[in-house]
């Protein structure tokens, strides 16, 4: 049966099947051939799009606003020092105020929970740019990058490196594993991600044929590694956590003798972004001819163009 995303939300790639992240991967490619072509639409003329913001954003933001915006539709940034959500009114009377106003909601904050509030009240589709938890769509352009690169999913090994319980972490692994890409946490014991969602991912894995491994060594795991992953070791909202993360965190630095232990010359460095320099990555390995950085970072208005397009 062909796909089709029409009127759904995107709040966990859990939610999706392999055939629909394929569905949203292939509709990027051609976005994103579209904008290289200088091909323009109008595919959201008349819509609006409301952007919720609990935390800061560049890439998020900006993704959604253009990628809506070049498309004739009207986006609209609501940060939460501005609208009443938080303060004087609840996520569910929100959410129905402005399914009644707008045709999709983007919602970037802290619990997962406020943004499945938001898409059972809202009515129309509600995508997860972020919560303490998942990051689907970043992990949309993860992938878009590492099958521009290699040319396919299925088979590849990406690790993760540091903080292993954090949104990022957990993400790649929910879209390794319903993709086919062998995935591997390396962190200290103190920063392994849940059982609950390894043994969740584990079980998408069975159909896709990905392994799913958590580790604490960097010299066991990263042996012929496609690509090497790795975020910050503080994430939004957890700065009181900075000094510890930084001492369970030092050893794993993405350094160029840590991207050696792959023993290939062709693997590539990816991170989310914002990045810290000489925290969880070296300086010659984030501006090295290994690092795809800019490329996964222009890839988030692709994948989040094609979501819109496929969901509104
Ligand atoms: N990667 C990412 O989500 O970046 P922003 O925090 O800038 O949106
Ligand atoms: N783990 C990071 C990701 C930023 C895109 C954070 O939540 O701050």
């Amino acid at each position: 049966m062909a796909v089709s995303l029409k009127g759904r939300s995107l709040l966990t790639l859990a939610d999706y099947s392999p055939e629909e992240i394929r569905y949203l991967l292939d509709l990027s490619h051609q976005v994103k051939k579209e904008k290289k072509e200088g091909k323009t639409f109008q595919r959201f003329l008349g819509k609006t799009l409301a952007l919720i913001f609990e935390k800061r954003s560049t890439r998020t933001r900006c993704a959604f606003e253009t990628a809506f915006g070049e498309e004739g539709g009207h986006p609209v940034f609501l940060s939460t020092q501005d609208i009443q959500l938080g303060a004087k009114e609840s996520v569910e009377d929100t959410a129905r105020v402005l399914g009644r106003m707008f045709d999709a909601i983007q919602y970037r904050g802290f619990k997962q929970e406020t943004v499945e509030l938001l898409a059972k009240y809202a009515g129309v589709p509600v995508y997860n740019g972020l919560t303490d938890t998942d990051h689907p769509t970043q992990v949309l352009a993860d992938l878009l990058t590492l099958e521009e690169e290699f040319g396919k999913l299925k088979g590849l090994k990406l690790v993760f490196v540091g903080d292993g319980r954090n949104n990022m972490a957990r993400a790649l692994m929910i879209g390794c594993a319903k993709m086919g890409v062998h995935y591997t946490i390396v962190a200290p014991k103190e920063l392994h991600p849940d059982e609950a969602l390894h043994r969740q991912c584990v079980s998408f894995a069975k159909s896709s044929g990905a392994q799913i491994r958590i580790g604490t060594s960097p010299k066991e795991e990263l042996n012929g590694a496609d690509a090497v992953y790795t975020d910050v070791w503080v994430s939004m909202g957890e700065e009181e956590k900075s000094a510890e993360r930084i001492r369970l965190l030092r050893p794993f630095q993405v350094d160029s003798q840590l991207m050696a232990l792959t023993g290939r010359k062709d693997s590539i460095f990816l991170h989310c972004l914002p990045a810290v320099k000489g925290n969880e990555v070296s300086v010659d390995v984030i501006e090295g001819p290994q690092s795809r950085v800019w490329d996964e970072a222009e890839n988030r208005k692709h994948t989040i163009k094609a979501l819109m397009l496929a969901t509104l």
